[in-house]
């Protein structure tokens, strides 16, 4: 890859990697460099972090704490079951804890997670699970043992994958030849109009548009055909392909393609805007936060986010101005954030008449989170699209 650097996120721990205080002395650490493919226009991490320090038997976050992502999931399954034939088989690449699996039959239905707790937790639940990375190996394996699959679903997990091309064309040898492959993740034209460059964490080495993708694709036997917009995780696309030689595209795509080319989507210039608004938005929460500690205000984060691993590491955001998270996943509560060690506590604990301000770590749940706590007197806080108390 001829890559360029346009933004620089500083020293970041493990996104996801909550930890105890005996932990603290070995914290991983590394550069976090954000770059923009001159070939494919992929903006990409200029580093990949080693999956296995990210994705193992202690990975914590866990699909099915959200109610939104429930109904996304359960929603999107019964729609996608009309373009499928009677006995369909799916698989599942990065199922987790098994949010999306739920909603399919067991008896044919596969899974592949490279976290063990999770691959375990779904073998429990009666989806075969493969416990691995994805890539040309499990793919030729899964193949072997059960054939190939009419769907290929994968949900904030093909931007995590550093190696594209690998993932891409093991994706295309297990596809049936009417298959659909369809994936979503965090749209980069979302990200940057909303500035949440907190999308940016080691687990998301790639954001991708529909241009990079269709460029990468393509150059794997595999076309985009049609691209739904949609606003999980503070704005995805949901990209739906077929192998190329049975691939006829709708408006959608071109749809797509156009606005980005509008937008300027693969130029570096966008890509050095955003990083000026993103170092803007930096100062902006610090002053923000520092203000409110001058008053002598109570200020917590609503939900131990990797995107707020990003942030807090970012601006220097420790305990001195948020005082603690609170988290509804059992995994995080009693440990401390990546990095700046600000203690997790549950909500049921620490989400109380005493708390001033709130800042939103969990953002792109804030329709459900307000709705939650309409009785919360206090006031949010929030950085995207900037920086402001809502
Ligand atoms: P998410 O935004 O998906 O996180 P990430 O940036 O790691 O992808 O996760 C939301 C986190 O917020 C998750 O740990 C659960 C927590 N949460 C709450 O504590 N309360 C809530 O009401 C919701 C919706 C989420």
């Amino acid at each position: 890859m001829d890559k360029t650097k346009f933004l620089d996120l500083g020293r970041q721990p493990i996104a996801n990697g909550f930890l105890t205080e005996d932990q603290f002395e070995n914290e991983f650490f590394y550069d976090l460099s954000v770059g923009f493919d001159r070939e494919t226009a992929l903006v990409t991490h200029m580093e990949y972090v080693k999956p296995s320090l990210m994705f193992n038997d202690e990975y914590s976050y866990r699909g099915s704490m959200s109610n939104t992502m429930k109904l996304h999931f359960a929603t999107f399954s019964k729609y996608v079951k009309q373009f499928l034939p009677k006995k369909h088989k799916v698989l599942e690449i990065g199922s987790n804890d098994g949010v999306f699996l739920v909603n399919w039959n067991s008896d044919r239905c596969f899974a592949v997670e490279p976290c063990g707790n999770f691959a375990k937790e779904t073998n429990q639940l009666g989806y075969k699970t493969y416990c691995g990375f994805w890539g040309g190996d499990l793919s030729q394996q899964i193949l072997s043992d059960v054939g190939t699959m009419d769907l290929v679903f994968a949900a904030n997990c093909m931007c995590h994958i550093p190696d594209l091309d690998n993932t891409f064309s093991a994706v295309e040898k297990i596809l049936s030849d009417d298959g659909f492959f369809i994936f979503e993740d965090p749209s980069l034209i979302e990200m940057i109009n909303v500035n949440s460059y907190d999308q940016i964490y080691d687990e998301h080495p790639h954001i991708f548009s529909v241009t990079a993708l269709n460029t990468i694709l393509q150059r794997n036997g595999l076309s985009i055909v049609r691209v739904d917009n949609t606003s999980v995780h503070g704005g995805s696309n949901r990209i739906w392909v077929k192998k190329s030689h049975f691939a006829k595209a709708d408006d959608s795509v071109a749809r797509n393609l156009e606005i980005e080319k509008i937008f300027r989507i693969g130029e570096e210039d966008t890509l050095h805007r955003f990083a000026e608004r993103v170092r803007q938005s930096r100062k902006d929460l610090g002053d923000l936060l520092c203000r409110c500690k001058e008053l002598g205000k109570r200020v917590i984060s609503y939900g131990a986010t990797s995107k707020s691993t990003t942030i807090f590491n970012y601006c220097k955001i420790g305990k001195d101005l948020i005082e603690y998270i609170t988290d509804t996943t059992p995994e995080k509560q009693g440990k401390y954030s990546p990095g700046v060690h600000i203690p997790i506590i549950s909500p049921e604990d620490g989400f109380n008449p005493s708390v001033d301000f709130a800042f939103l770590g969990a953002w792109n749940f804030s329709r459900e989170i307000k709705e939650k706590e309409k009785d919360f007197k206090g006031k949010f806080i929030t950085h995207v699209p900037i920086v402001r108390v809502l």
